[in-house]
């Protein structure tokens, strides 16, 4: 008989994508978890098909009331977390072209701020759970500054900082690279996506990885590789990729 407690994990971004994959993979393995996105219909189809180990915590975590009162709910239910995962995020390319602050707005309070409400919610949490870990899903692209780029980078480097700060108090700390995974994301990219994995590939993956504890998650292995070294050369390498990434029609403000 299996006397050791579920894990208790936070996962954002839950109700599609990689997220509603990593949902089922944890689900699956036994754990708890509290499901967070603005849709709630799929988290509560998740707490039907796993009864006693989900909560429900559907809201907008761009808006920083919501997070606070999602962590106080969190707390009542359970009292700590053991792993948060912050998944939730969105992708929006920059034209320089055509430039548009809004856009970087936009793409920045879902992927930086959302995470950093998400972040002071959770740590107070993760301090009296058990092996406490904090995983952040940031994207292969903050190896490399790309011409038309989703804004990533500042999320990585919250993250590593966070380590830096947080590395004699127990916790660890993860970064997952995703490259191009196959979700409601990417499916209107018009460019070509290489080695791009399905949400059930990546999911599984990434929890198998988790178990290691590792500060870096990347894949395809491909990726870290290749791009890591880019941005130390002449900026010629980038070009062929810029050329791949246009993007028809760019999106427009009103469309945010
Ligand atoms: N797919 C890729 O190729 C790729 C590559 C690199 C990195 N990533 C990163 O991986 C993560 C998951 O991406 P994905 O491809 O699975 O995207 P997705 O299918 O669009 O899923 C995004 C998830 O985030 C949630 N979300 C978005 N904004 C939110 C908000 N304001 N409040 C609460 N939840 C919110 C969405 O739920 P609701 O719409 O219900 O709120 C959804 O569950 C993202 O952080 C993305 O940047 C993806």
């Amino acid at each position: 008989m299996n006397l050791t407690p579920a894990r208790r994990y936070w996962l954002t971004g839950a109700s599609n994508g990689i997220g509603a994959a990593l949902a089922e993979e944890l689900l699956k393995s036994g754990a708890h978890v509290a499901l967070s996105s603005r849709f709630r219909e799929p988290l509560e189809q998740f707490a039907q098909q796993y009864p006693g180990q989900v909560l429900v915590m559907a809201g907008d975590l761009t808006n920083s009331q919501t997070v606070r009162e999602i962590g106080e709910q969190i707390a009542q239910a359970w009292g700590a977390l053991d792993t948060v995962i912050l998944n939730a995020g969105t992708c929006e390319y920059v034209d320089a072209k055509q430039f548009d602050s809004s856009i970087i707005e936009c793409v920045a309070r879902t992927n930086l701020l959302a995470s950093s409400y998400c972040i002071e919610a959770a740590l107070p949490l993760l301090r009296p759970g058990r092996t406490p870990h904090l995983v952040g899903i940031a994207s292969a692209v903050t190896y490399l500054p790309m011409p038309l780029t989703e804004s990533k980078a500042s999320l990585r480097h919250l993250f590593e900082s966070l380590r830096a700060d947080q590395s004699s108090k127990n916790m660890d700390i993860t970064v997952v690279s995703p490259g191009f995974v196959d979700t409601p994301l990417t499916e209107d990219n018009d460019f070509p996506m290489p080695l791009n994995w399905s949400a059930h590939k990546a999911a599984r993956h990434i929890v198998a990885k988790l178990q290691g504890r590792p500060s870096e998650i990347a894949f395809p292995a491909l990726s870290l590789a290749v791009l890591w070294p880019l941005p130390t050369l002449p900026a010629t390498p980038q070009q062929p990729l810029d050329k791949h990434m246009l993007r028809n029609p760019p999106p427009r403000k009103n469309d945010l």
